[in-house]
């Protein structure tokens, strides 16, 4: 049977926009440690030194949290499109078909910061209206007096966030903005690398971000622990997953194989949110069994919590509902994303790996001609 190497290992590209040191369970954004950023700045700042390569000066964060506020609003055709779409498909299809939508009548090579700020801002905008569609509940249109993450809260539940709140999201924000090359970032640069437009590329991502090894893992998570219910039936929960060759979500990462950071930074925030609650009792129990058990049936393998499992915890603390897990790590990311396009585009070469033949050649010689 063919094998698939998933690339392991292989340097695609260098970069000046994140390092993640799996062995030592480090993340750096432009030279800055990401947990220090997601306690200390706010999303617009890490957004704009991802995207530009440095902090903003006040005068920059300024005129970058304007153009952001001036983008939230959705393009009337969009949605119309969205409107259409059947109410039974999942959200992240309706991102990936309404961002498709964004792309710009006449065709334009070469990013641009204002492309990434205009997807940037619309992008929860977009989940929100679709979230209230679904519900058949009111839109509730965007508050230019209130942050990114915090206007995101206010447009799906109608009330202003707690500062508590406001800041656990921001910090679920700033930690999953970025972090190498993973697969919906390769997707990204890959597409770009044949020198199409902007919008091709994120659509691309999105795509890579649903799949449940990549995005949709936090909202197993809560599928998960919503089976095991209950403490004492986690063990066996878990051990009948891995006796059926099952995975069990948020744990296990290609490069951290020791903590990731995010998963740990998250799981502190969750804690000081939630105080003293079952679920987050509960989820605190499951990690401890399942890396215990894990190392039982994949000795060596070196499996720990990944971010997806205190992103889950959270996101729940901040009362995000499950189905919206996957598209709320897609705003998050995206900022990433266009960091990673426009850098592509400075020194663009087309990505074109090889494959290796290994099928059957025929078994007569050609026809000479
Ligand atoms: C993240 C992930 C896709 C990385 O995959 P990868 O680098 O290709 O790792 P592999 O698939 O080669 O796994 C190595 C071994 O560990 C096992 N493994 C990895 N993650 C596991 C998990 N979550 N549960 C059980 N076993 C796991 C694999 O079965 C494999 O075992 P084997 O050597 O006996 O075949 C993988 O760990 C996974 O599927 N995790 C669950 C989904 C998840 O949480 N995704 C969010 C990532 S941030």
């Amino acid at each position: 049977m063919a094998k698939v190497t998933g690339l392991e290992g292989i340097i695609a590209a260098e970069t000046e926009i994140s390092l993640v040191d799996g062995e030592n369970g480090h993340l750096v954004y432009r030279g800055h440690w990401a947990k220090d950023l997601a306690i200390h700045y706010t999303f617009e700042e890490c957004a704009y030194l991802l995207i530009t390569g440095k902090l903003p000066s006040e005068q920059e964060l300024h005129d970058f949290k304007n153009e952001l506020q001036r983008h939230r609003d959705i393009p009337d055709h969009v949605r119309v499109i969205i409107d259409h779409l059947p109410l039974s498909m999942d959200m992240m299809s309706v991102l990936r078909t309404s961002v498709s939508a964004l792309g710009e009548p006449s065709f334009e090579w070469k990013p641009s910061l204002e492309q990434a700020i205009r997807v940037i801002a619309v992008v929860p905008t977009i989940i929100a209206y679709r979230y209230h569609k679904e519900n058949n509940t009111e839109f509730i249109k965007p508050n230019n007096e209130l942050s990114h993450v915090a206007n995101y809260l206010f447009m799906l539940q109608g009330i202003l966030p707690t500062e508590a709140q406001e800041r656990a999201l921001s910090a679920y924000f700033i930690l999953t903005l970025e972090h190498g090359m993973n697969a919906s970032t390769f997707s990204a640069r890959t597409v770009l690398s044949t020198e199409t437009d902007f919008i091709s590329a994120i659509t691309g991502a999105i795509g890579a971000m649903k799949g449940p090894l990549h995005g949709g893992a936090p909202t197993e998570v809560i599928h998960m622990l919503n089976d095991i219910e209950t403490v004492d039936r986690a063990e066996h929960w878990l051990r009948n997953k891995l006796e059926n060759g099952e995975r069990i979500m948020g744990f296990g990462h290609r490069i951290y194989k020791t903590h990731d950071p995010r998963a740990v930074a998250l799981k502190e925030i969750s804690q000081s949110l939630s105080g003293q609650d079952p679920w987050l009792d509960l989820a605190l129990h499951v990690e401890g069994t399942t890396i215990r058990i894990l190392d039982e049936y994949k000795p060596g393998r070196r499996l720990y919590t990944n971010v997806e499992f205190y992103a889950a915890a959270v996101l729940r603390a901040v009362n995000m509902p499950a189905e919206l897990f996957t598209s709320t790590f897609t705003a998050s990311r995206v900022v990433g994303w266009s960091a990673h396009i426009l850098e592509q585009a400075e020194h663009n070469r087309i990505f074109r790996p090889q494959s290796k033949y290994v099928g059957n050649m025929p078994s007569k010689k050609s026809i000479e001609v």
